[in-house]
């Protein structure tokens, strides 16, 4: 099976049936795809990447959001769904327009979708990572051309990036009961700068 389009609702609906079939329910759902950071000035806004990174990165979790809520709504059984911000939906920087309004946008809908279903026992947070070491924040080195002895000591008090397994302990706790009484907030993965 190729990979579902997020930013496309015919094929982000079909996403839940296969999860149900191997494992009986959706209990949990994370919605992290995205796309890089832009990187011109407002004066210079690529308006086909606005679209483009919006489709993905914002509407892409609303779309998650809806066909993930409509079955656990369906299923009543409670739930948990973590959706991926960053520190740059509360700390935001110059030259990434797109992809700082749409982290900023993941925050709120991530508050919108826990308060709609406060009583259902379906919870609804947000992780919001800081400088993870991927491909995304390879790329973004490239284009700055920095390194990570360069860059890390200001994107963490730790002085490295972190690791996708990191982000993904913090999101574990919200998926898992631990965090039974979470909802509608962020847990920031992110060694300390949207706190510094
Ligand atoms: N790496 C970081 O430093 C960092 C920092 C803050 C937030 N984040 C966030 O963490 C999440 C994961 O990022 P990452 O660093 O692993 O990036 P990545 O580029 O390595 O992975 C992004 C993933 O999204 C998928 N994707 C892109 N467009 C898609 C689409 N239209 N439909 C379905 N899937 C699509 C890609 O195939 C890829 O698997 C993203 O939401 C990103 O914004 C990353």
């Amino acid at each position: 099976m190729s990979k579902p389009d997020v930013s496309q609702s015919e094929q982000v609906e079909p996403m839940v049936d296969p999860v149900v079939a191997e494992y009986g329910l959706l209990d949990i759902a994370v919605n992290n795809a995205a796309v890089t950071p832009d990187v011109n000035p407002l004066p210079e806004l690529d308006e086909d990447y606005w679209d483009r990174l919006m489709s993905i990165n914002l509407k892409g979790v609303a779309l998650s959001l809806k066909y993930e809520l409509r079955h656990l709504i369906t299923q009543d059984q409670g739930g948990s769904i973590i959706n991926v911000s960053s520190v740059r939906g509360f700390r935001p920087r110059p030259n990434a327009a797109a992809y700082v309004a749409a982290k900023h946008g993941v925050v709120g809908l991530t508050k919108v979708a826990a308060m709609e279903n406060d009583s259902r026992n379906i919870r609804v947070n947000c992780v919001a990572p800081g400088a993870i070491d991927t491909p995304m924040l390879q790329a973004s080195l490239v284009h700055r051309g920095q390194t990570e002895a360069e860059f890390g000591p200001r994107l963490s008090l730790l002085n490295r990036f972190g690791t996708a397994d990191e982000v993904a302990q913090a999101t574990l706790w919200l998926a898992s009961d631990l965090s039974s009484y979470v909802t509608g907030t962020t847990i920031h993965a992110d060694a300390g700068y949207t706190s510094s």
